[in-house]
């Protein structure tokens, strides 16, 4: 079966999900940026301090285009959709689903994040990038699952039920 990817913005509860698909499908959980920090041996601010945004979104094509498109669950980044590239990976080999989640859930969920150079960048339009990126995980996306107020158990009935 074809491996299930997926996407959303930060916060949108991608590595929560990955885990509760892994207790019910016992199929192997991945993470491109947990692959990203073991392949190169940096944290991810660290890549984007040290290498800049352009190194890390190649680092992160190459690391999609290794993940095993069949029988596993791959959370992803956020902005893996940015790259055309990456869009037209997903679309021809995976099962993609997308995690959709409302400007204000997510900016309550990380409310205290300091793990994300992205989310911590006092210059960016985070609210904009959310609006800017969502017709992107639309394009991307064979099963969307709006997350707003729902339990994961829930998000991941949804998932299995549209198998
Ligand atoms: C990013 C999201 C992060 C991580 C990096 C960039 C983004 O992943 O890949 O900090 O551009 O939205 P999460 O979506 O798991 O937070």
């Amino acid at each position: 079966m074809r491996s299930i990817y997926l996407v959303g913005f930060m916060g949108s509860g991608k590595s929560s999900v990955a885990e509760a698909l892994y207790e019910k499908t016992k199929k192997p959980i991945l993470d491109t940026d947990q692959l990203i920090v073991e392949k190169y041996n940096l944290t991810i601010p660290e890549i984007f301090a040290q290498k800049g945004e352009p190194v890390f979104r190649e680092y992160e094509t190459n690391i999609l285009k290794s993940t095993p498109i069949e029988d596993a669950i791959i959370a992803t980044g956020g902005g893996i959709i940015e790259k055309d590239e990456n869009r037209t990976w997903l679309k021809e080999n995976g099962r993609v689903i997308f995690l959709q989640t409302s400007w204000e859930e997510i900016s309550l969920r990380l409310v205290d994040d300091q793990s994300r150079p992205i989310w911590n960048n006092q210059a960016r339009d985070k609210q904009k990038l959310l609006e800017d990126r969502t017709p992107f995980y639309l394009e991307v996306a064979d099963t969307i699952v709006s997350t707003n107020g729902k339990k994961v158990e829930d998000i991941v009935k949804e998932i299995l039920a549209d198998e």
